[in-house]
């Protein structure tokens, strides 16, 4: 960026196509050049998806703060702009005529300043202005002008113009990225999960703290399948799922409801759905899935839309269809979990067995992991109805539920300007409404909290007590 910005300075013209997938940081270039672009005009656009049909939409976005230059173009350019941009009606303008007004109006501006256009989201430009702005591109000589395009996918009038394609994260630097927008701790075996699923892409790390609670991220349990996640990306994903083969999908859904993304496993419950594992291959070539070493994603969204199209009825199947695949023995953890998502209601013995699952995480000491647990095992007790008998009484563990609704989500999050880079604090200080666990005598609070101006967050408190009270 740097080198295009002296170039640019120094008189000659330069362009460069930013390409790379959702989430990988072009955006993100984008504004550092436009940042270091001191003593540049910038004229900015971004295709617009609803507006691809719209000829010419991008290019007026572009051209907008030099229209006030068009009075000096020679008259059939000027004609041309004018009806391009709904100046002006008459004809359908001729493209050629279009392209060399743009390259007038930029070579008039260029003379004041050094001029940078940058377009964004350029894979969405209507085609009239990708053509135009293409055409300029491969005219653009001494004009102190840079065109700076970013892209997720080739783009056929783009193609034969410089790029450079933007790669993930280094693992070093994901971890580096990731440590700093986490709340709470995380245990090593979940954030190299969480590294190895996003391939570098910060996106995918900066949601995967956004969207995971604090108990999926403590203990690696549960879904990031029912939270809201940016609609644009989700849109693509669902579309390329949605064409995959009935079987594949099912295939899918299996390895998005399983999150250690062990193949076998995943395999032999695909297997019992009539969903084997050649059914992933439409998958891995569609470039959504990856089976081996380990079944992960392309992209974690990938994960939870191909989790939510499918329905509850079948999400119910492919978590029974893991539980019976789980080895209880070295697993009892997760089927206990595959378990309580396959039930359709409340069930006694599941919710025992998930009860047995969070003194073991407590034991490991995931004291966010027991609690969701914890919660999920309440939620599938069944109630006593009137005078009828209560449900075994396990007084082992004890769950004293405050007022909040979920126990291990945060309170709402503060600005992330304050927030993502704020070092982890071990105060316990303020916690709002936290969340009580009690594991025979010993009381477990579990909170988040981040305190307004240094955004920092605190958890796990340990006190003494011997407040006997119901699990439910
Ligand atoms: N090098 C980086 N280091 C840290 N965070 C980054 C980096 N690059 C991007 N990000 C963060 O990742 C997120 C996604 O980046 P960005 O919006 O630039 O992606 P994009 O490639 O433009 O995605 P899209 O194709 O959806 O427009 C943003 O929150 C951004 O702040
Ligand atoms: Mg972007």
């Amino acid at each position: 960026m740097k080198e295009l910005l002296d170039s640019v300075c120094n008189g000659r013209s330069e362009v460069l196509v930013v390409r790379g997938e959702p989430g990988i940081g072009k955006t993100t270039l984008l504004d550092q050049a436009v940042e270091r672009a001191s003593g540049f005009q910038v004229a900015r656009a971004t295709g617009v998806e609803s507006e691809m049909e719209l000829p010419y939409a991008g290019l007026h976005q572009l051209c907008r703060p030099m229209l006030d230059r068009l009075a000096l173009l020679p008259a059939p350019q000027q004609e041309a702009a004018s009806s391009a941009f709904g100046l002006a009606g008459g004809r359908s303008p001729d493209r050629f005529l279009v392209g060399l007004a743009v390259l007038s109006l930029l070579s008039e501006a260029s003379e004041q300043a050094p001029v940078l256009c940058v377009i964004d989201d350029a894979q969405w430009l209507d085609r009239a202005s990708a053509q135009v702005l293409a055409f300029v591109a491969r005219r653009l000589l001494a004009e102190r002008v840079g065109l700076l395009f970013a892209t997720r996918e080739r783009n056929e009038d783009l193609q034969r113009l410089p790029e450079l394609l933007v790669e993930g994260l280094a693992d070093a630097d994901a971890r580096a990225l990731l440590a700093s927008v986490l709340l709470l701790p995380l245990d090593e075996g979940v954030r190299e999960r969480i590294v190895a699923e996003a391939h570098g892409n910060p996106l995918a790390l900066v949601e995967w703290s956004d969207f995971l609670s604090p108990a999926e991220l403590a203990g690696g349990f549960g879904l990031p399948a029912l939270r809201a996640v940016s609609g644009r990306l989700e849109d693509g994903f669902r579309r390329r799922l949605a064409d995959l083969p009935v079987a594949t999908q099912r295939f899918v859904t299996v390895a998005a409801a399983e999150p250690t993304g062990d193949p076998a496993l995943v395999s032999r419950a695909a297997a019992k759905l009539g969903a084997g594992e050649a059914n992933g291959s439409p998958a891995v070539e569609a470039g959504l899935v990856e089976l081996w070493p380990k079944v992960s994603f392309r992209h974690p969204l990938v994960r939870s839309v191909a989790y939510r199209l499918a329905s509850i009825d079948d999400r119910r199947a492919v978590h029974r269809a893991l539980a019976e695949a789980t080895d209880p023995d070295t697993d009892p953890d997760h089927r206990a979990w595959h378990r309580a998502l396959a039930a359709p209601g409340p069930d006694e013995e599941v919710a025992a067995e998930l009860e047995r699952s969070a003194v073991r995480a407590r034991a490991r000491g995931g004291l966010a992991a027991a609690a969701s647990l914890l919660e999920r095992s309440a939620a599938l007790t069944p109630r006593s109805a009137g005078s009828g008998p209560s449900p075994p009484q396990r007084p082992t563990l004890r769950l004293v539920r405050s007022s909040r609704p979920s126990p291990c989500l945060p309170p709402p999050r503060p600005d992330r300007s304050t927030s993502s880079a704020a070092p982890l604090s071990n105060s316990s200080e303020g916690i709002p409404r936290p969340l009580t666990v009690t594991f025979g005598t010993r009381r477990i609070s579990s909170s988040a909290r981040r305190n307004g101006s240094s955004g920092s967050t605190c958890c796990s408190r340990v006190t003494p007590t011997s407040t006997p009270s119901a699990r439910r």
